[in-house]
């Protein structure tokens, strides 16, 4: 089956997800990159479309000149998507003006910068008919499908506690005011929305807690911080979360753990069994009981589910992590774009606007000494 041909907008020199997309896409050999604008100059754009290989008119001017650029073309030569991997608040704008071009949608996470933006852009996609996804990739883990399998199945019983944290330290000091691009960007309100970091990993570990558990978070209490002497937004947050239907637990997200990476874990626990997960050890899920030693389950093995399976490319024992998750992401697109009759199984618009009423809820609340209020 030929490789499906796609835009990207963002992704140029120096760039970080970017080049993380560019490597998913073409894992299982389902896209192929035909052209983009990859940076907010057209010199600099046209130096990543260089070094990937692409000419020079493919990679020139600015985003809107780039759509408008390929809605011309053929439809044996055109894009069927675009990719969206710029700062958060060219979200929204970009994925409006690809859907009207026709082009189906793959953009990276937050929503955009607003609940508003958010909402029109959930109309806009509904109108089109058109495939949009949004990368929270860490729900396309093997061992997080699995994890969600064996909650659907019963397995933990009623859900009561759930414990989602996302510790980073690379904010732990004032690195925007060292140049550094994804620094700069993230604390700056007019590029990263109301929020640094429950918009940037916060939204990451709601959205984990959503998928794994079924259940979405109905209300909220947050205490957010700035660390930081001079940043304008927070680096670090603390929120209580009640789910529908009962269950209760805690999200912590922190861009100032000194030292800390990329500690995404969650913690579920029901009535009969409980699940544990950590993003830098993906490969391995624990499965806790009342009565007996823990299960380690693990990525590639025959015993899992097939969602999970289908998620693993190496036998198990070779690692596959945050690379082959978004493959993962990619490949089911590429399928739903293939066969309307597909399941899409990825994340998508519900997923961004429920991050939105997150980052909103997160903000309200802490600007009102942490009281409970209702997320959407
Ligand atoms: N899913 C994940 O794990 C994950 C991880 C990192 C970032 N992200 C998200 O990806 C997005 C990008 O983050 P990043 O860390 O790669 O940022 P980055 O600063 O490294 O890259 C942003 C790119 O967008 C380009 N850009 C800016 N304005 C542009 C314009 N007008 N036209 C074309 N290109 C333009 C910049 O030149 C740069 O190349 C953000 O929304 C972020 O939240 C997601």
């Amino acid at each position: 089956m030929p490789a499906l041909p796609y835009l990207m907008l963002g992704g140029g020199p120096g760039a970080f997800i970017g080049a993380v997309h560019r490597i998913a896409a073409a894992m299982d050999q389902h896209w192929r990159l035909v052209g983009g604008s990859f940076a907010s100059t057209s010199e600099r754009s046209r130096e990543t479309g260089a070094a990937l290989g692409l000419a020079p008119e493919r990679s020139s001017g600015t985003w809107q000149e780039c759509l408008a650029r390929e809605a011309k073309l053929s439809a044996e030569e055109r894009a069927v998507a675009v990719v969206i991997v710029t700062p958060n608040h060219l979200h929204v704008p970009m994925a409006l003006a690809a859907l009207k071009a026709g082009f189906h949608v793959i953009c990276d996470k937050p929503l955009g910068g607003s609940v508003a933006e958010g909402k029109e852009l959930a109309a806009a996609i509904a109108a089109s008919g058109r495939i949009f996804a949004l990368t929270h990739n860490y729900t396309a883990h093997p061992l997080i499908s699995e994890a969600r399998a064996l909650v659907r199945a019963g397995r933990l019983g009623a859900i009561r506690k759930v414990l989602v944290e996302y510790a980073q330290g690379w904010l732990a000091g004032s690195l925007e005011k060292t140049g550094q691009k994804q620094a700069a960007w993230r604390t700056d309100p007019a590029q990263a929305g109301a929020s640094c970091c429950m918009g940037d990993i916060g939204t990451h570990a709601a959205n984990l807690a959503e998928h794994v558990t079924g259940l979405p978070i109905e209300s909220l209490a947050a205490d957010l911080s700035t660390f930081v002497p001079g940043r304008q937004l927070d680096d670090d947050g603390s929120v209580l979360l009640r789910f529908r239907g009962g269950a209760k637990g805690a999200l912590v997200a922190s861009q100032i753990m000194v030292g800390c990476e990329n500690g995404l874990r969650l913690r579920v626990y029901g009535e009969k069994a409980g699940l544990e997960w950590s993003q830098e050890e993906p490969n391995t899920l624990v499965l806790r009981h009342p009565d007996r030693p823990a299960e380690l389950l693990r990525t590639g093995q025959g015993y899992l589910s097939a969602d999970a399976k289908s998620g693993a490319r190496v036998p198990p024992g070779h690692p596959e992590g945050y690379l082959e998750a978004f493959a993962n992401i990619y490949t089911r697109v590429a399928a739903a774009i293939r066969d309307p009759k597909a399941p899409r199984d990825f994340p998508g618009i519900d997923d961004g606007l429920r991050g939105m009423a997150f980052i909103n809820a997160c903000v309200e609340s802490s600007a009102k000494n942490a009281a409970w209020v209702k997320v959407g």
